[in-house]
């Protein structure tokens, strides 16, 4: 019973430490309902699909080469660059676990880097797919 008291009072605990931020697994929840609504069809997110996501480079139509990559380098483990050379933290939450846990912040840079790189906004399906990558990163 003291046993069980003790672990009751440890989650509590985590959960009051982290009150206003989700799990990563809850921000992707929360996109796989947005596909769902976006398209019927919606199965499920991929990994691997999200991988090519993250490495696919287009000719942006300035001319220029533009991809995720480009910032975030080609390994999500790794610290990534601005164009203006400003340091960018890993995206693997496996490395960085403070990515992935606030959807505001989430949500925000989606539709900021998918309007730089692919010059529209991201579908549900490529978050969810691009978070379901960073997440198989171990
Ligand atoms: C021009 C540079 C640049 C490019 C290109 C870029 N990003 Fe980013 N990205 C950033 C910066 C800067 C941040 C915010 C700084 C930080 O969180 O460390 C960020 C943050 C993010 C975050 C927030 C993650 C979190 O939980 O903190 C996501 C998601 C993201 N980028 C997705 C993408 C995707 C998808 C692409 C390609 C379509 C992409 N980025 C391309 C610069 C870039």
């Amino acid at each position: 019973m003291n046993k069980m008291i003790n672990s009751l009072a440890l989650i509590l605990l985590l959960a009051g430490t982290n009150a206003y931020a989700a799990a990563p697994i809850e921000v992707l929840n929360d996109y796989a309902a947005t596909a769902r609504k976006e398209n019927s069809a919606f199965k499920e997110f991929s990994a691997q699909r999200g991988e090519a996501l993250y490495h696919a480079e287009r000719i942006h139509s300035k001319g220029t080469k533009a991809s995720c990559s480009g910032c975030h380098t080609g390994n999500p483990k790794n610290p990534g660059q601005t164009r203006a050379h400003k340091q960018i933290e890993p995206m693997a939450p496996s490395t960085n676990p403070q990515r992935l846990t606030d959807p505001a912040k989430v949500e925000k840079w989606f539709s900021r880097n998918c309007q730089d790189v692919l010059e529209r906004t991201c579908t549900a399906q490529e978050k969810g797919d691009f978070i379901a990558y960073l997440l198989s990163i171990k």
